[in-house]
């Protein structure tokens, strides 16, 4: 791969003053990454250049079809000023999944990371420090064909843009009430379920709209096919613990690979605690509630971190987790996850990568 070029703004912004009302995905940074893909030539032309508007045919594919792909990621700083990325080479790895099921050609895994790490070393003063905070990184790819003929596109833009944010969901660690969601569906086997593409988001706006009338921060979707076993909520994976066992649903095609879903599992294991990843229908959940034990739930992701649910409403049902607060398990899964992310604590399990 070529040598990234890097032009510099000459009109840099104000950076956010109060880092307490970042919010999330607010702000951007001074700076993005960008690359082209053309047909017989590859990915080519890799630069680090002012962040600003991309020029896009009004017939590009993207825009009509919508062959995009995305990633989230964020970078931290630690008490030492050193900046840490999070398992980044995932990120990477789940981006080609995305792209081979959206006819996406394959980026170089490596040289991405090198990218990002890059761009980021460049837009270090920009990482906010105020606790719960970091730069959170979009890595995205669309397809930019002027054509409106739908066959996969030939000609593609990759581009990392950054913004500094805090909490994802205003609750910030307080738990948050999910609606199980029993009339729209977001994904199913065999569809794009799976992949970090635009359209599973698109096809949850409706659902996390109504949900939010009704006074609920998220859906949690059932599967498309039985509308019986739990998927995930749209922007996180989900995790319930009962009868002192973990339980989340399974790998099966129509659910995000998440990265802090991997990373939880493998922490939660490394602690002794059972973890199953398996079919969990509505139903057990709502039985193990009767019997008093459905212990805790949580979401995780990388923009919502890991997300205690206080209360779930299925059709007339409303269940109230641990009396709405934060369990056991959940706190010190987040202490332990954030800990690693903000080098905090030791990362006995090798997963920050510095930049
Ligand atoms: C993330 O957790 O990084 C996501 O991409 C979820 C969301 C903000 C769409």
């Amino acid at each position: 791969m070529e040598q990234i070029k890097i032009e510099l703004t000459k009109n840099p912004k104000q950076k956010p003053t109060d880092q307490g009302s970042l919010g999330f995905g607010k702000i951007f940074t001074d700076h993005m990454f960008v690359m082209n893909y053309d047909k017989g030539e590859g990915w080519h032309n890799p630069r680090i250049v002012p962040f600003g508007p991309f020029e896009l045919s009004p017939a590009a594919m993207c825009l009509h079809y919508g062959q995009e792909v995305f990633e989230g990621m964020k970078a931290y700083k630690n008490a030492d000023g050193k900046t840490l990325l999070f398992r980044p080479e995932k990120n990477m790895a789940r981006l080609n999944v995305s792209n081979e099921r959206l006819c996406i050609p394959q980026v170089d895994e490596a040289f991405c990371v090198e990218a990002i790490k890059k761009l980021v070393e460049i837009e270090e003063p920009w990482i906010p420090t105020a606790e719960g905070t970091s730069l959170y990184l979009r890595p995205f790819i669309f397809a930019t064909d002027a054509a409106v003929g739908v066959h996969p596109a030939h000609h593609l833009t990759f581009a990392v843009i950054c913004s500094p944010v805090g909490a994802y969901y205003p609750e910030g660690l307080n738990p948050v009430r999910i609606y199980v969601e029993q009339n729209y569906v977001r994904a199913v086997r065999g569809g794009m379920g799976f992949t970090k593409t635009a359209g599973n988001y698109a096809a949850s706006l409706k659902a996390q709209d109504e949900s939010e009338k009704l006074g609920y921060t998220q859906v949690l979707w059932l599967d498309g096919v039985e509308r019986k076993y739990i998927e995930e909520v749209g922007t996180m994976n989900v995790f319930f613990i009962i009868d002192n066992k973990i339980i989340t649903p399974s790998l099966q095609g129509s659910i995000l690979s998440g990265i802090t879903r991997m990373s939880s599992i493998e922490l939660l294991r490394s602690w002794g605690y059972e973890v199953e990843e398996r079919h969990l229908s509505i139903d057990e959940v709502a039985k193990a509630y009767d019997d008093g034990k459905l212990q805790e739930a949580f979401g995780s992701g990388t923009a919502a971190v890991i997300s205690p649910i206080g209360e779930l409403k299925w059709g007339d049902k409303v269940m109230s987790i641990n009396n709405g607060e934060i369990g056991e398990i959940t706190q010190k899964l987040y202490d332990n996850l954030t800990g690693i992310q903000w080098g905090k604590i030791e990362d006995t399990m090798g997963w920050t990568v510095e930049v």
